[in-house]
């Protein structure tokens, strides 16, 4: 599956820790946009999109959150809880993001401002998408 974890250098002494994101060094892509998600209500299940083109970095910054990555063939389950872990998810991957903790703030960075034609929202969309470009 197209995704995979990016160590993020913490650079940590005793007054505490400090993580640079610097595009097309650490970040894998132009840096085109960055938001954020936090205040998630409880049980609530998030993304459920893929994406035809853009490619994202997740960071959780703080607490925890879990995401579903989907390829169309291969599901896993991913548990994001550390600040100087980058989650990279390529393009046309179903995503799901849950079980949020009450604190967690979830930023992603993206390699595309925001494009809504770009959405795959639909399962059904989705799984036609990746066979038809099997
Ligand atoms: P949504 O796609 O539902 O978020 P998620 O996939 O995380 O569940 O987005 C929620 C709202 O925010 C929706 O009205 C679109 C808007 N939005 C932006 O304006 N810019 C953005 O970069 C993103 C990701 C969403």
């Amino acid at each position: 599956m197209d995704v995979k974890f990016i160590e993020l250098q913490s650079h940590g002494d005793e007054r505490g820790s400090l993580v640079s994101l610097e595009e097309n060094k650490n970040i894998p892509f132009e840096i085109k946009r960055v938001y954020y998600i936090f205040d998630t209500k409880e049980q609530v299940r998030r993304g459920l999109h893929a994406h035809k083109k853009l490619k994202q970095l997740a960071i959780v910054l703080k607490g925890s959150c879990r995401f579903l990555l989907d390829n169309g063939s291969e599901k896993i389950e991913i548990l994001l809880d550390n600040p100087s872990q980058g989650l990279y998810i390529e393009s046309v991957i179903w995503r799901e993001m849950f079980d949020f903790s009450d604190d967690c703030v979830l930023m992603v960075l993206a390699d595309s401002v925001y494009d809504e034609s770009d959405y795959i929202r639909g399962y059904e969309d989705f799984i036609r998408i990746v066979k038809n470009a099997s």
